[in-house]
């Protein structure tokens, strides 16, 4: 779908203005992404904190079932979103943690950005480009394929045996459909996870893929959820609870420690997901409210938000570009009491805290209040 592609591309945009991913994932095929003496940072980085499990030769399978870090599969699907976010935020609940200083890791973002373009360094290959739509499928019939072809090696509820924990409720909130079909269908060469294209039809893979998608919440729910977002009257979660005593890093970020802390507490505010909307249904932060970084009436928006000292909180995944954007935009129309979240919904995510998912496995997609607007978006060209 053109509109879903230019959103992709928008949200690299907004990731890259701020941040800098663009000489990430700006440039593709054989040019090296770094220059001599970035790579040898970089590979010392990778003996000092992955060879450890990864192995010396990024091969794999030395400690803890560390997956290949150099099948063309991978790095042709996840460079570069996904394999950043896998190496900032980790993976919750499995031996791999987050490498980014914002939840507690050794490296600082531009180590990160380092890291991920010497991976992609090492193997030669032009990434694809990802579709950020849900894959609709036969949850029931992916089930079965699931038991048949899966378990033996990921587990029979998907922890991970011989193989990453495909069932992992943090990972599947944060991983999109298309990057997990890719692996399933392309395989990932080099290593024990076959290439189901040759043994499953395109519908089969679909199935599975949408019975992945359906354990998002966890491996025992009985059926995914189709989530509606909230109405204008719904925006103020704990309406009735007193207002948080947010303590504002540099004017403008507030720790996920103390949003979570406030959320526990019933304290009364607006939560504001600016990315895309087929990310929200993905995962959020529960009662938020999905305003896309594009949607731009923002006098539309603040007549429908409170205005009596009731905080409003950002979050996005780049960790802040998306929402430190509509948050300009929201003070420039006057609010006051705004806020970021500064580890974005990746680093809440690996931080430990909770997300709701949203993600229907029947229908391509919610009924999108922001319509209009999206399809007004600006084009990032
Ligand atoms: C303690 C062992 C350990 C260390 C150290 C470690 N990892 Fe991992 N890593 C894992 C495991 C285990 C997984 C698979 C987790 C799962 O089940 O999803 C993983 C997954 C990943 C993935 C996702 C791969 C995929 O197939 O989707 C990436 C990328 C990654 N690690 C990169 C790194 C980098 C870069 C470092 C060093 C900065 C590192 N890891 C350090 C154990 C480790
Ligand atoms: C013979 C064992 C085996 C079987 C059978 C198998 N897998 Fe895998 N799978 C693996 C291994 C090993 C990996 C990690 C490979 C690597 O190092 O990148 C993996 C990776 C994956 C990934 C990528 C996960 C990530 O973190 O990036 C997905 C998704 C996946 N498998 C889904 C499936 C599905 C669905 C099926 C059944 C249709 C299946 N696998 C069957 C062994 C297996």
């Amino acid at each position: 779908m053109q509109r879903i592609e230019t959103m992709v591309r928008t949200l690299l945009l907004a990731c890259t203005l701020a941040s800098g991913l663009l000489a990430i994932s700006g440039s593709a095929g054989a040019a090296k992404l770094l220059s001599e003496s970035d790579a040898q940072a970089a590979a010392a980085d990778y003996q000092k904190y992955c060879a450890l499990c990864h192995g010396e030769e990024r091969q794999g399978y030395v400690n803890d079932n560390a997956p290949s870090l150099r099948s063309e599969s991978l790095m042709r699907s996840g460079f570069p979103l996904h394999l950043m976010f896998a190496i900032a935020y980790g993976r919750r609940g499995t031996p791999m943690g987050g490498y980014f200083e914002e939840v507690g890791g050794p490296m600082s973002r531009e180590e990160i950005y380092r890291m991920i373009r010497w991976l992609k360094d090492q193997v030669d290959v032009e990434p694809v480009e990802l579709s950020l739509d849900p894959i609709v499928g036969d949850v029931e019939k992916g089930a079965g394929i699931y038991k048949e072809q899966c378990a033996v090696c990921h587990g029979e509820s998907g922890q991970g045996e011989l193989a990453p924990a495909i069932g992992n409720p943090a990972t599947l909130a944060l991983t999109t459909d298309a990057f997990l079909r890719y692996a399933i269908e392309h395989g990932r060469d080099g290593t024990d996870m076959p290439a189901f294209g040759d043994i499953l039809s395109a519908t089969e893979i679909d199935n599975v893929t949408a019975f992945l998608r359906s354990r998002a919440s966890g491996w025992t729910l009985e059926k995914p959820v189709m989530r509606t977002p909230p109405t204008k009257d719904e925006y103020v979660i704990n309406p009735d609870g007193a207002a948080p005593e947010f303590e504002l890093k540099d004017g403008h970020y507030v720790l996920s420690a103390d949003l979570n802390q406030a959320i526990e507490e019933k304290r009364r505010m607006v939560l504001l997901d600016t990315r895309v909307m087929s990310m929200w249904q993905m995962g959020h932060i529960e009662g938020a409210v999905p305003i896309p970084y594009y949607y731009d009436k923002y006098d539309a928006l603040v007549a429908d938000l409170p205005d009596d000292g009731t905080w409003i909180v950002l979050y996005c995944e780049c960790p802040r570009a998306a929402a430190d954007y509509v948050n300009r935009g929201l003070r420039e129309q006057g609010l006051k009491n705004t806020a970021v979240l500064w580890e974005g919904i990746h680093g809440w995510v690996s931080l430990g805290y909770p997300v709701s998912v949203g993600q229907s496995t029947t229908a391509p997609k919610l009924a999108d209040p922001w319509a209009e607007a999206e399809e007004s978006a600006p084009d990032p060209d």
